[in-house]
């Protein structure tokens, strides 16, 4: 505990609305890291927090001192910018599998550090598993190292990373406190900005996929963590992307990386594709690397052109000790024993695809968790998704459902009946791109 900053008086005073001193601050990060306040009092002041907001530099201020409860990782020896990207989540999301090695391929370090799935949103670190032998758990030495070699890493999140938002997270979990700008901005930036980068992008979802599925709430969401992360000196912009259908046409963990492949090979989903251009984009304009968004989708799209991008991504896999060979042959990626095309009951338009629908459907299928100890099994999911606003004919398939057992697959048979409706009326997605922030 810091001396002369009891808990209840620090409390108190965000309780009766007072902005907290960096001070202040600093005590309840640290009675979270070093267990010196009690877990009812680092409660308390998160809903104080919650009740009562804070400003960008108390939020700035939290950020800081969450990030530093840890080590800060110092890539300072890399002499290459260094550019993350991190999505609030979504259905189908599988940009960052991509999107690295295509902006490594452009002179950019890419250190990613990344998160499991958890309730409807899948997580970078499970699809990557779906990679026979590939290894998230290197050490911060080791993410060192594989950065100066090859200018990409995509590991999973270490105990000596931002220490202070684990436990500050768990509790936020249970108490009802998870839905509040400034602890989801600081419990965001804490993370990304302990990885060592020099800029940041963010892809900031809105939609009935979405964390925080209203627009308006999604865009307060990302004007805070913008202002944020650049009044800590990290030059950040976010990018406001509609989640109300998956992206592209698998979910799954497996399926998600042979899209991503796909990706690399030039035959990406076009919403999938304009996604990654536009965080891309962004990425290689604050990275200084390119000096206008057309240069920009030019260099990323000469990295698809080349094969650079896909070459990258075997460099990765190999680096972290997986079967490099999936980049060419997806076949040696996990398969489901069961296959079955989802008929269309009807011709018509896709007038719907309900991203939380197919989550949900998914989940079921045992591609993702519900409890943070739940076992996924990697080669579940969909694949081959309409599109809302395509055609489809009586029986033609709205997808292929991959399942482990009968039993699994009836139940996602009939979630999967629901989310997708096809009628007459014409019908087109909102638009993908909605802002850029910052
Ligand atoms: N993701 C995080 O890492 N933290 C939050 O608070 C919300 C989403």
């Amino acid at each position: 505990m810091i001396p002369g900053y009891f808990p209840q008086h620090v409390i108190a005073r965000k309780r009766d609305g007072h902005a907290l001193t960096r001070d202040e601050i600093a005590a309840f990060v640290r009675g979270a890291t070093d267990g010196s306040w009690a877990d009812y009092q680092l409660s308390a002041m998160l809903m104080a927090v919650f009740l009562r907001g804070m400003d960008t530099a108390e939020t700035a201020m939290l950020t800081d001192a969450m990030m530093r409860s840890g080590i800060v990782a110092d890539l300072a020896g890399i002499n290459l910018p260094k550019a993350d990207k991190h999505s609030t989540g979504g259905v189908g999301d599988k940009v960052s599998l991509h999107l690295a090695p295509m902006v490594a391929a452009c002179g950019v370090a890419v250190p990613m550090i990344s998160g499991r799935g958890l309730g409807h949103t899948g997580g970078t670190l499970d699809k990557l598993e779906s990679i026979p032998g590939f290894r998230v758990n290197l050490t911060l030495a080791e993410y060192r190292a594989q950065l100066e070699k090859i200018g990409l890493a995509l590991i999973g999140q270490t105990a000596e990373l931002a220490p202070a938002d684990k436990k500050l997270y768990a509790l936020r979990d249970v108490t009802g406190t998870v839905e509040s700008i400034p602890l989801i901005c600081a419990s965001i930036l804490s993370k990304k900005l302990a990885e060592g980068i020099d800029v940041l992008v963010l892809d900031v979802k809105f939609g009935r996929g979405a964390f925080m599925p209203e627009k308006a709430r999604a865009r307060e969401l990302a004007q805070a963590l913008v202002s944020v992360a650049t009044a800590m000196g990290k030059p950040t912009r976010a990018v406001l992307t509609a989640m109300d259908q998956p992206l592209g046409r698998t979910v799954g963990n497996a399926l998600e990386v042979a899209e991503s492949i796909e990706c690399l090979k030039g035959n990406g989903p076009a919403d999938t594709m304009e996604v990654t251009y536009a965080l891309g984009e962004q990425m290689l304009l604050l990275a200084k690397v390119s000096a206008t968004k057309e240069a920009a989708r030019k260099q990323l799209e000469v990295t698809i052109a080349n094969g650079s991008a896909l070459a990258k991504f075997r460099d990765l896999i190999a680096a972290q000790g997986g079967d490099a060979r999936v980049a060419d042959d997806s076949a040696r990626l996990p398969q489901a024993k069961l296959r079955f095309a989802l008929a269309a009951p009807q011709a018509g338009q896709v007038r719907d695809v309900d991203a939380l629908g197919v989550a949900l459907a998914s989940l079921r299928l045992g591609a993702g968790r519900a409890k943070a100890e739940d076992k996924i099994d990697h080669a579940v999911g969909v694949s081959a998704l309409v599109k809302i606003g395509e055609r489809v004919e009586a029986g033609s398939p709205l997808c292929v459902i991959h399942a482990s057992d009968e039993a699994t697959l009836a139940e996602a048979k009939a979630i999967l009946g629901k989310a997708i409706a096809v009628d007459e009326a014409t019908a087109t997605a909102a638009d993908l791109i909605d802002e850029v922030i910052g």
